[in-house]
């Protein structure tokens, strides 16, 4: 049987992905159930995401928890291509991070790469600069604990930050980012180099506390690539590799398989939407696990599995596992209709939306204290 073609790279997601087949192409291992009680011991209760398997892959996490049992304890690492507003699928690694950030109580390094956008993009840099602000405004609005964490934008932190650049980019040859990324001879020669950035915050806390500290880096999936490659690089410069936690992408609003993304502007559900928005978009593009008609779908039943209302509700809207389990249940049975489900989802974003967007608002003073200074 031919295999069905699909492809995930940094810079693009292309048709239905197939997680076991990545798994296995990116070398990464599943997160099983020993684990998963592992992290409980420490965090009581296990996040949404990681009981629904929604985190569902690592690299080196049994390490990370050794080393923190020893009381070394890890940072965390994520970060925002500022290309664009922010949508929801942008939010799940976020705030699994600042869960993650209240457990274990440690320091989060936050990249926001507008090299990277500007370089990938067909955008002005002006134009990724504003992306750049409004995109900070987002994550402020999480909630991250200011003392404990440190926003790098890769132009204005350079100076800490380049120099720390080329000692990955020195190491790491241009067959390798052509092989991994599937660039061409086209590709402009400031994409070739990106990567060497993306690496570097995962070591900046042990190049300024000059001893070395462990670094979880939770991700969606597509961003791996660049540290299956930064990851050999790591201890030729004397530094540990950084553990990795990948999740599933969030379902776009065109089916459940895809990644969604920031150029399906008008259908994706931006942090700033208002209600009637997230009403229409819900109601007009969230596809469907509904049958046709009203008879059919009592007689024969909805399928969650595929429902991109019903997807939002497990990857984000709806913490409590019972009442998820109601909803799949009595949807599959023909019990709720599409229409009554999707006017939980839109209630449940909209609840969520009111209350991120007073944060964002408030977030406008706050930027500050969460930009990185230098302190020499
Ligand atoms: N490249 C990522 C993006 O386009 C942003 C990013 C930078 C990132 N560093 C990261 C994401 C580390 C996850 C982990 O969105």
């Amino acid at each position: 049987m031919q295999k069905k073609e699909f492809s995930v790279t940094p810079w693009d997601v292309k048709g239905e992905v197939d997680y076991e087949r990545l798994v296995k192409e990116f070398g990464i291992s599943k997160i099983d159930g020993k684990l998963l009680n592992r992290i409980k011991k420490h965090t009581k209760e296990l996040h949404p995401m990681l009981r629904r398997g929604i985190f569902f892959a690592h690299r080196d996490l049994n390490w990370i928890l050794d080393e923190y049992e020893k009381g070394n304890k890890f940072f965390l690492y994520t970060g925002c291509g500022p290309s664009g507003p922010i949508h929801l699928g942008h939010l799940g690694t976020w705030l699994f991070t600042k869960w993650l950030q209240d457990v274990f109580d440690v320091e989060l390094w936050f990249q926001f790469t507008d090299d990277e956008k500007f370089l990938f993009k067909e955008k002005s840099f002006d134009e990724i600069e504003k992306w750049t602000h409004e995109n900070i405004l987002d994550v402020v609005a999480l909630g991250f604990k200011p003392e404990k964490t440190h926003f790098l934008i890769d132009t204005k932190h350079a100076g800490l930050m380049y120099p720390i650049a080329i000692q990955f980019a020195k190491k790491i040859n241009f067959s390798t980012i052509r092989a991994v990324f599937g660039l061409e001879n086209d590709a402009n020669i400031g994409q070739i180099f990106y990567t060497s950035m993306q690496a570097v915050p995962a070591v900046v806390p042990s190049v300024l506390k000059k001893k070395n500290i462990p670094c979880l880096i939770p991700l969606a999936i597509d961003q791996d690539p660049h540290f299956r490659i930064a990851r050999d690089v790591y201890p030729k410069l004397g530094y540990y590799k950084p553990a990795i936690i990948h999740s599933l992408f969030m379902p776009s609003m065109s089916g459940p398989k895809g990644k969604m993304s920031s150029s399906e502007e008008h259908t994706a559900i931006l942090t700033t939407d208002k209600e009637k928005e997230v009403e229409n978009k819900i109601k007009r593009y969230a596809f469907s696990g509904g049958r046709d008609t009203i008879e059919e779908h009592r007689k024969l039943g909805g399928n969650p599995d595929v429902d991109v209302s019903f997807q939002y509700l497990r990857f984000l809207f709806e913490p409590s596992d019972e009442k998820l389990e109601k909803i799949e249940k009595d949807y599959r049975s023909g019990k709720m209709l599409t229409s009554e489900l999707k006017k939980i989802t839109i209630e449940k974003i909209n609840a969520f939306l009111k209350e991120h967007q007073k944060k964002r608002e408030k977030a406008r003073k706050e930027i500050e204290k969460f930009i990185y200074k230098n302190s020499s």
